[in-house]
């Protein structure tokens, strides 16, 4: 493994934990993002990898489960560790396995509670208000081929308020992440 470690990011979306992870490693000497993944090509996070001059590529569910073709892309940029931002497709065995304990994701809720399929984005803050929950957050977690089921690395909570929306509640969360995955990732490869 070469000492400069390359970073990929996985998202579909607006992409602002993509780009709190790029803007925190901009001038590291030790770790680049080097890729970023996409399976949308009109995928806001796009416009912030150009911003940090990040390369980009967009792939098919199907370029992706193929593993000779998606692993050259990876090999390309020498990719070692994968953070998944909001990525909206289920990864691959092999690539689970390939990047065991090199491939982490983020969860707007605390794990296992308002995990698993349907449950992202505005869902998660929706669920987590009619359950009226007095504390939500975030878990930082290793990915394996189930939704939202691998091991915690790090959780984060922040109280609820009575009468508290889920838009301010993701808010509130949403802070959160963007303070915590740039340190979790940069401890993990430290
Ligand atoms: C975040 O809430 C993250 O926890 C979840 O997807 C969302 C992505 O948001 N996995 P953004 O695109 O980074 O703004």
């Amino acid at each position: 493994m070469s000492a400069l470690h390359h970073i990929a990011i996985f998202a579909s979306g607006t992409g602002t934990n993509a780009r709190a992870i790029m803007q925190h490693f901009a001038n590291h000497m030790a770790i680049k993002v080097a890729l970023v993944v996409t399976n949308n090509a009109n995928a806001g996070v796009l416009n912030f990898a150009d911003e940090f001059n990040v390369p980009t590529v967009v792939v098919s569910r199907k370029e992706m489960a193929d593993e000779a073709y998606f692993t050259s892309v990876l090999d390309l940029y020498k990719i070692d560790f994968i953070a998944l931002a909001g990525f909206m497709q289920l990864i691959p065995l092999y690539l689970v396995k390939k990047f065991e304990h090199r491939m982490v994701n983020i969860h707007p809720a605390l794990l296992p509670k308002y995990g698993g399929k349907g449950m992202y984005g505005m869902y998660v803050h929706e669920a987590v208000c009619s359950a009226r929950e007095t504390e939500t957050g975030i878990t930082i977690h290793y990915v394996t081929e189930h939704y939202d089921e691998g091991a915690p690395i790090l959780q984060k909570q922040v109280n609820v308020l009575p009468g508290e929306t889920p838009v301010q509640v993701a808010a509130k969360v949403q802070k959160l992440e963007h303070e915590w995955y740039p340190k979790v990732i940069e401890q993990l490869l430290s």
